[in-house]
């Protein structure tokens, strides 16, 4: 049988491809030298829905030796991905393909890079420009947000700090990410809201972000324009393959534009509501989202408005943005997860020394993180 697929243009490393059932015919998309393949899994949920077999046996059947690596934890510790390097240099992977979230991605790209390198995570971080290439990664994302499929960065959370750290490299983007919609059809309503709104702020933040090129900010409102057209659709029709193959392309939009933006502060807030209360990454952005805009709005109405009329149509106010959210069910409380304001100082003492803050359009101060915090304690 004849693959039919098309190629994503993005101004990354990684060749990206799109297309459904594409991970029927992995095997068409790597080197016929490559024989040795780990696959990196979650807890399970790409084994129990079937994905894992599709992918497995196809490989098998070409005679390449496959192992696979399971267990990758949301918000993955460097621990894992300790365990993940062990099992790739016991099997001499040539090939990592990581199936399932952004944690999964994310951990397989940190594995790829640790079975090439030695040291600690703060030491990696450190290294970052003078750490070897990694292993080439072959990423495939069961969800249409994190955008981890054409990006350098690995989110890993240091145990030792309880702190979400970034180790990246210019060498440590997947080397092909396959965005096949079949992968994201068994992704629950609140996870396709959740890993929406991550790609959502990925791409508002890097609109913001003072990197920001006429490049990046073009693939922003893009990706932004997609997300406002095919999110809400997508929850309404969750079979519909066409707009799970849209919200995939929209996630890896806004992927490309943080891999040269960086994120800012709307993403450093929000890892202190992922880290001690449990809240979903991309919800906790999605929960502070409204009064963000609305103090940056203060310093960068043109831009706050281009991000409101992409998204909703033209003149969109922030009270529109409130309702979109509210359908989603998003209410702006940071309350209902526990939050309370005596912990406004501790996160504005984080968040302030935070290194995706000084990328932030304006210089923020404690007041502006306390007034963005009493907002969503609404
Ligand atoms: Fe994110």
């Amino acid at each position: 049988m004849k693959t039919t697929f098309n190629e994503l243009n993005l101004p990354v490393p990684t060749r990206v491809i799109y297309g459904r059932n594409l991970i029927d015919e992995l095997r068409t998309f790597f080197p016929a030298t490559v024989r040795k393949v780990t696959i990196v899994i979650g807890k399970g949920s790409v084994r129990r829905s079937g994905l894992l077999d599709r992918i497995l046996t196809p490989l098998q059947k070409h005679g390449l030796e496959t192992t696979v690596f399971e267990g990758v934890e949301e918000n993955p510790s460097w621990a894992t991905c300790l365990r993940g390097r062990d099992h790739l240099l016991r099997q001499g992977a040539e090939l990592i393909i990581a199936l399932g979230g952004g944690s999964v991605l994310d951990a397989a790209k940190a594995m790829a890079l640790a079975a090439t390198n030695t040291g600690s995570l703060a030491g990696m971080i450190e290294r970052r420009d003078y750490l070897q290439k990694p292993l080439p990664t072959m990423a495939i994302p069961t969800t249409a947000g994190t955008g981890s499929e054409v990006t350098q960065y690995c989110i890993i959370t240091d145990e030792a700090t309880h702190d979400k750290l970034n180790l990246h490299t210019p060498h440590s983007f997947p080397w092909t990410a396959i965005l096949d919609p079949v992968c994201t059809l068994s992704m629950p309503r609140t996870i396709t809201i959740g890993t929406g709104m991550d790609a959502l702020s990925h791409a508002v933040e890097g609109y913001l972000s003072r990197r920001a090129s006429s490049e990046s900010d073009r693939l922003a409102l893009e990706s932004i324009e997609m997300i406002g057209k095919f999110l809400e659709a997508n929850i309404r029709e969750p079979h519909n393959l066409k707009l799970r193959e849209n919200m995939l392309l929209a996630a890896s939009k806004a992927g490309a534009v943080i891999s040269q933006t960086g994120t800012i502060l709307l993403h450093a807030l929000g890892y202190r509501l992922t880290l001690d209360h449990g809240v979903h990454h991309g919800l906790a952005n999605a929960v502070l989202l409204y009064p963000f805009l609305r103090v940056t709005q203060r310093y960068q109405p043109q831009k706050v408005q281009g991000i409101l009329d992409a998204l909703l149509g033209t003149h969109s106010t922030l009270e529109d943005l409130k309702g979109y959210l509210m359908r989603l069910g998003i209410k702006p409380d940071i309350g209902r997860y526990g939050v309370k304001a005596g912990e406004f100082e501790a996160i504005a003492r984080y968040v302030l020394a935070k290194n995706n803050l000084p990328d932030t359009p304006f210089s923020v101060t404690t007041r502006d993180i306390f007034e963005i915090l009493s907002v969503a304690m609404n």
